[in-house]
């Protein structure tokens, strides 16, 4: 009897060391020479140290539909459990290239819909590490279905709890729509790469030769699809990013982000700021200046940081908690909305209302973008979606214009009349229908076509324009602007706001949902 407990001792030892070593040391080895860490290796530098419980590390996928001989590794290609980022519990799954190269089967997804399913009921963020060949071959229909699995969690979680995608190595075909269902995806520079379909469909398809890296690598998702919210250098800095989004994050729909005090004294004002706008409406200056300064530590954590750079998306606090920065970024294309701008900025506004983030909205928009290639693209469609986000939203909001703020656009960007809670102007705010060369031409057009000088009477109309439109008195005195504050005292006035809004309750109606404009 005792010999017989001692017999499963071992073997169960056995089998841990065993599962431990993945795919085995020739490909641990092929790994590492790419560049990449082992799916424990992630594991360990992602969560605090000592704190992974595994899930599953004796399942074994059923065997071969091809009816092969085919090996059953123990754990199935994938690392399951879960373990504390800061002493935060999160739920992750980490694939194992080195096990059928990562390959998705019914095994491998039943482990992954576990972990997904626990993080739910508990209320706890989940993680994936993916690094996959895509649907396991050998295991026919039953890898497409299993892959279903996880997109219907991927939606079921979706506003519950924070989901997180890190892309590690490939990830084609239709398993690229788990990631793109998650709340932020973190790519890896050279090792990771996303498509729907390869450079090899490309080729036969429409006869064009193209690279993984061009198609789908990391730097054309976190520039040019905006797919990619992050993208790191390595596995050890992703992972590290990683820690980082978490801490900022409540880690349910139903708490709040934890609350962290960097001992940045919440009336710390910043006198420079008086003078960082130009008194030339033409020049730029880069909206970081104001974001950096008024956040507690000056630490700012922004969201797709290369993609659509005429809007800035992040994290940061003030006063310990965490708020929500949207900002227009005059320094890129003068800081208008485009197609892109607004779909970037509606995302996250909803994933911050989702997760009771207050939203803080710093305004510099001259207006949307005009041209064919906007208006063709959508941009109707596409603005609404941030207009849509905006009011959708139930958690506080506060916005403060600084400088432009022009017709449409002004009123997209979280303005007063979208019931946004507390409205701001720097003196340096300019809120119109429109800039003066614009409105002068249009309602001064016969007068400055028949005067002798045109050019003199646009600029002398222009003034006049700007004299009586271009400043946020006119906005304060009719009440869309509540205060018309000192640049200097931003950071105070937002915290001393977000303390009286924390207790902010709305009535929602009774629907089933709204129906954003996709
Ligand atoms: C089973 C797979 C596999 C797969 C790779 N392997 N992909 N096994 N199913 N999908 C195995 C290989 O046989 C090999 O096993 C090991 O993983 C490593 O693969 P290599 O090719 O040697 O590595 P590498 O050269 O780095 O190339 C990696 C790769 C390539 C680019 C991922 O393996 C590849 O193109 N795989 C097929 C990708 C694919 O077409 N997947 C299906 C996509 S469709 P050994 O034993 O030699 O180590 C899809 C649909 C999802 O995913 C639909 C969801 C709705």
């Amino acid at each position: 009897m005792v010999l017989a407990l001692h017999d499963n001792l071992t073997r169960l030892e056995e089998m841990r060391q065993e599962a431990m070593q993945g795919g085995g040391d020739k490909r641990i080895t092929a790994q590492h020479a790419r560049g990449k860490l082992t799916a424990r290796e992630r594991i360990d530098l992602l969560l605090d140290e000592g704190s992974f419980e595994e899930f599953d590390i004796l399942k074994t996928g059923r065997g071969n539909a091809l009816g092969e001989d085919n090996y059953c590794y123990l754990g199935d290609g994938v690392v399951t459990g879960h373990g504390t980022i800061d002493g935060r519990e999160v739920f992750v799954f980490s694939q194992d290239f080195t096990v059928f190269g990562g390959s998705l089967g019914e095994a491998h997804s039943q482990k992954i819909t576990k972990v997904m399913d626990q993080a739910v009921r508990v209320g706890s963020p989940i993680i994936g590490l993916n690094d996959s060949g895509g649907a396991r071959i050998q295991e026919g229909v039953d890898a497409l279905a299993a892959y279903g699995e996880i997109f219907h969690r991927n939606v079921e979680a979706s506003g519950v709890v924070p989901q997180i995608s890190c892309i590690m190595g490939p990830c084609a075909g239709g398993a690229v729509y788990s990631p793109a269902m998650t709340d932020f995806t973190f790519m890896v520079e050279k090792s990771s790469n996303m498509f729907v379909t390869g450079p090899n469909v490309v080729k036969t398809v429409i006869h064009q030769d193209i690279t993984s890296e061009e198609l789908g690598g990391a730097q054309v998702h976190g520039s040019v699809s905006g797919v990619a919210h992050f993208v790191m250098p390595n596995d050890v800095l992703c992972l590290r990013e990683v820690r980082r989004l978490i801490n900022y994050l409540p880690s349910n729909n139903r708490q709040k982000a934890p609350f962290l005090d960097l001992w940045d004294p919440p009336e710390r004002s910043d006198p420079a700021l008086d003078y960082l706008v130009p008194s030339n409406p033409n020049q730029t200056y880069d909206m970081n200046v104001l974001i950096y300064s008024i956040l507690d530590g000056a630490e700012f954590l922004e969201i797709q940081a290369g993609y659509a750079r005429n809007i800035i998306c992040g994290f940061g606090r003030m006063g310990g908690q965490t708020i929500g920065l949207v900002a227009n970024q005059p320094s890129v294309l003068a800081g208008v909305l485009d197609s892109d701008a607004s779909t970037k900025a509606a995302r996250f506004v909803r994933f911050c209302d989702a997760f009771n983030i207050p939203l803080i909205c710093l305004v510099d928009v001259p207006g949307f973008m005009p041209g064919p290639e906007q208006e063709h693209g959508g941009i109707i469609r596409h603005g609404a979606k941030l207009l849509f986000a905006f009011i959708e939203a139930t958690v506080p909001r506060i916005t403060v214009i600084v400088r432009k703020a022009y017709g449409g656009a002004y009123l997209v960007m979280n303005s007063k009349h979208i019931h946004c809670d507390i409205n701001y102007a720097w003196p340096t705010a300019e809120i119109a229908v429109m800039g003066p060369r614009g409105a002068s031409e249009v309602i001064y057009r016969r007068e400055i076509k028949e005067s002798k000088d045109p050019d003199a009477t646009l600029a002398e109309k222009m003034e006049q324009y700007r004299k009586a439109f271009v400043n946020p008195l006119l906005s304060a005195r009719r009440g869309y602007i509540d205060d018309v504050i000192f640049p200097r005292d931003t950071r105070h006035r937002l915290i001393r706001t977000l303390q009286f809004l924390e207790s902010k309750k709305t009535r929602q109606p009774d629907r089933k949902h709204g129906n954003i404009p996709l």
